[in-house]
């Protein structure tokens, strides 16, 4: 089959802005949007950069963005996108400063994720012998640690994307669905005793209330992580831990009273 695939090139040595390069050609019926990538590299433009690895969508690093929509180039087959021959556009992750072509910097996905202080804190003395977690209480976390940080999440926050498009620092900006799945893996852990701090701490502006929960990190996710569900839960531990009075708590709580009271919304 014929592969058709427009690609965001950015080479900040040239001294010229972004620009779209088209590429045409002939590719197995099974290839992903990964192999073209290879192969537009291989035979036809050895300049292209782009970050892969694993090839098996294990190691998170070829996210990018295609037909708009943050995945995984080695998990999506050119023939689900391009039924018809279709133009494929390709384009680095959003949300993240593009260092050349399709390599976005991930620094900023990273500083979020070192934010929630994402290792254990148990507190008292060291246990005596190996501590043996319930199989019950780990596996609802199984899903969250099936992260593999690619990014697609952040990349597709509208929040995030909103904040950075008003000119907020990035070290300002909401804390965004990968840091805050993390953060939950942590704080459904039982062997984390630091949970008050940390729900203190992501209640706070920029953390768990900033979600305006638009789906688009359920969508994107290339695993089974469901960033937003896990935020929700935060929420929830959060207010069950008595951490009311922030805005987005206090709203949550009005709400929940003035249905119960009227049967308004
Ligand atoms: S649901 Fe929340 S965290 Fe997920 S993309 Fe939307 S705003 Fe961002
Ligand atoms: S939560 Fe999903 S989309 Fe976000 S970094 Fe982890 S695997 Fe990627
Ligand atoms: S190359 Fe590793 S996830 Fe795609």
């Amino acid at each position: 089959m014929e592969a058709r695939l427009r690609v965001r090139r950015f080479d900040p040595e040239s001294g010229e802005g972004a620009r779209y390069q088209s590429y045409a050609l002939e590719v197995p019926d099974y290839a992903t949007v990964l192999e073209v990538l290879l192969q537009i590299r291989e035979e036809l433009d050895d300049s292209l950069a782009l970050r892969c690895s694993c090839s098996s969508a294990i190691c998170g690093s070829c996210a990018m963005r295609i037909n708009g929509q943050a995945r995984l180039a080695c998990k999506t087959k050119v023939s689900a996108l391009a039924v018809d021959g279709e133009e494929i556009v390709v384009e680095p992750v959003g949300n993240m400063p593009v260092i050349k072509d399709l390599v976005a910097d991930m620094d900023p996905f990273w500083q979020k994720v070192r934010a929630v202080e994402p290792w254990i804190q148990p507190k008292g003395p060291p246990p005596e012998r190996e501590y043996l977690v319930p199989h019950e209480v780990m596996r609802p976390l199984a899903d969250v640690m099936a992260c593999i940080m690619c990014g697609s999440c952040v990349s597709d926050c509208t929040v995030l994307e909103t904040e950075l498009s008003l000119g907020k620092p990035y070290e300002q900006t909401f804390l965004a669905p990968a840091a805050l799945a993390k953060a939950y893996r942590f704080v459904g852990d039982p062997r984390d005793d630091a949970d008050a701090e940390r729900l203190l701490a992501l209640s706070r502006l920029e953390g768990i209330w900033d979600c305006t929960r638009c789906n688009f990190c359920l969508e994107v996710c290339p695993k089974t992580v469901a960033p937003m569900d896990q935020i929700l839960a935060l929420r929830r531990k959060a207010i069950e831990q008595g951490h009311e009075e922030y805005l987005g708590a206090r709203h949550t709580l009005e709400f929940e009273k003035t249905v119960r009271e009227s049967s308004w919304l």
